[in-house]
């Protein structure tokens, strides 16, 4: 199952999950990988944001924790996953980015792929040192369109504010606020840190150090799923 040699063999079935801090990296890496397998990148996060967008019923709850930089409640993530890895395009493999959060989220993704007969064949964990994490989510800038993101020192954009792809004017998250992000990182140190451990007993970590140039993280986690 060779990561470099994926799509030249047809595009082989994985089924991963990455791991990591916000701004770890995650929303920059997975689209990499998923071209590499051929495979849908899953972000719970963009999900959420664009339920808040079209002001469903759904996104006016979701409003309420992501504003705050609070998880929102696991009943309602892993209802709109399990819908989404209902979808065709899921039968031959996904990367989920953002998800699973909590163990109740990680039991529930189980007990989901149990019921299919599947199983997890790696769980990616970006591993960022905090003081390094609030420049990069300050400085994120992405585009509602093409769902690029960028970082004004990091990762700038050909023309300032205007996304390389679509043209269109760049935004900044809500939720990219200093205190903001200061209460993600407290959330995930309380609720998302657990799941190194949780997947470490299953033998599915593979870690990666995700400090260093973007092109160099990428290598480091082909190297791991080599
Ligand atoms: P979500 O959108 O998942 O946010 P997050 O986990 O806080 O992660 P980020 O998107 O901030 O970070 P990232 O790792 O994707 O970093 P990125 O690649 O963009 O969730 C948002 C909210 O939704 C949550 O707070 C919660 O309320 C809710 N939610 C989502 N999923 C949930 C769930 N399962 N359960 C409950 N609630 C949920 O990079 C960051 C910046 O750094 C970018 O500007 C980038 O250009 C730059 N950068 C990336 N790599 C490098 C590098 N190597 N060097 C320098 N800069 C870099
Ligand atoms: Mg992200």
């Amino acid at each position: 199952r060779g990561y470099k040699n994926s799509r030249s063999t047809g595009g082989c079935i994985v089924r991963l999950v990455l791991l990591g801090k916000p701004g770890s990296g995650k929303g920059t890496q997975a689209p990499i990988i998923c071209e590499k397998y051929g495979i849908p990148a899953i972000s719970t996060g963009d999900l959420i944001r664009a339920a808040i967008r079209n002001e469903t019923e759904l996104g006016k709850r979701f409003k309420e924790f992501t504003s705050k930089g609070e998880l929102v409640p696991d009943t309602l993530v892993v209802e709109i996953v399990a819908e989404r890895l209902s979808q065709d395009d899921c039968s031959g493999g996904f990367l989920l980015d953002g998800f699973p959060r909590t163990v109740a989220q990680a039991d529930a993704l189980g007990d989901w792929l149990k019921s299919k007969d599947l199983k997890l064949d790696n769980v990616v964990y970006i591993d960022v040192p905090n003081d390094i994490l609030v420049e990069r989510a300050t400085g994120r800038r992405s585009c509602a369109e093409s769902g690029r993101t960028y970082h004004v020192k990091f990762a700038p954009p050909k023309v300032e504010g205007i996304c390389d792809v679509s043209g269109k004017a760049l935004i900044q998250r809500d939720d990219d606020k200093e205190e903001v992000v200061a209460k993600r990182l407290a959330e995930y140190d309380e609720k998302t840190s657990p799941l190194v451990g949780y997947y470490r007993e299953k033998s599915l970590v593979k870690q990666v150090d995700g400090v260093g140039a973007m092109n160099e993280v990428t290598q480091r986690i082909a190297e791991q799923l080599g």
